[in-house]
């Protein structure tokens, strides 16, 4: 499964590319303008950070003709960059369009498999089923991701899932049993992967044992 971090912060990203772990990153607007940032600045240097990256920088028009000037002016800035676009429907036109152009798209704000369909049929590259804000609203995230894996799957579209809106590992570990492709998260929820208390318990231990028979490694 890729992994994709979800940020606007170019120290974030650059943290998170030196454990070299990660596939891609995501912005969006939100992001964009919490990072206090340029958005073709920051789309570059994460692209710099990240050599050969999926690398998400969304749209902010919504009619078609807009859009497509939008989608055409941000993948011109570097290969890397994957288009991401709404899941409306000049947004799921203007995928059609890009992909019969070869430019790879994300398409976000998705929440149902009817969506995930649109998106997939327009030859998404990536569809962004967004798990936390569901979740937050009481209701299970994961299901539309579970049944748009299987729709992905059983019918042979080429589009990879990719969970987004992740909040926590168990998020990921459910991306994971899903058989989703991607899961975006948060920097400090990609911390979060790596944390398990009886590691920490047990690294103490190891090295108290060490330092204790006053050893060295040469
Ligand atoms: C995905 O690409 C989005 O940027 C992101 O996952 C949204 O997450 P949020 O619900 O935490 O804002």
């Amino acid at each position: 499964m890729k992994l994709f971090v979800d940020t606007g912060d170019v120290e974030e990203v650059r943290l998170a590319a030196e454990w070299g772990i990660i596939d891609g990153v995501t912005t969006n607007p939100t992001l964009i303008a919490k990072s206090g940032k340029g958005f073709k600045e920051t789309v570059l240097k994460i692209c710099e950070l990240v050599p050969g990256g999926a690398i998400s920088a969304e749209v902010v028009a919504t009619d078609y003709d807009t859009m497509l000037k939008e989608a055409l002016e941000i993948s011109s800035w570097h290969e890397q960059i994957v288009v991401k676009v709404p899941l409306i429907e000049s947004g799921v036109r203007l995928v059609s369009t890009l992909s019969d152009k070869g430019i790879r798209t994300n398409v976000t704000l998705v929440f149902s498999v009817g969506q995930a369909l649109m998106a997939a049929k327009a030859g998404a590259t990536y569809i962004s089923n967004f798990v936390g804000r569901v979740d937050d609203l009481g209701a299970d995230g994961m299901e539309a991701v579970r049944d748009t894996v299987d729709m992905i799957n059983t019918y042979g579209f080429e589009s990879e899932v990719l969970v987004a809106s992740v909040r926590h590992p168990m998020h990921v570990l459910e991306s994971i049993r899903a058989g989703a492709h991607v899961a975006t998260m948060p920097f400090s929820a990609m911390k979060m992967l790596f944390k398990h208390p009886m590691t920490d318990s047990g690294l103490a231990r190891f090295l108290d044992d060490w330092n204790k028979a006053g050893l060295s490694i040469s």
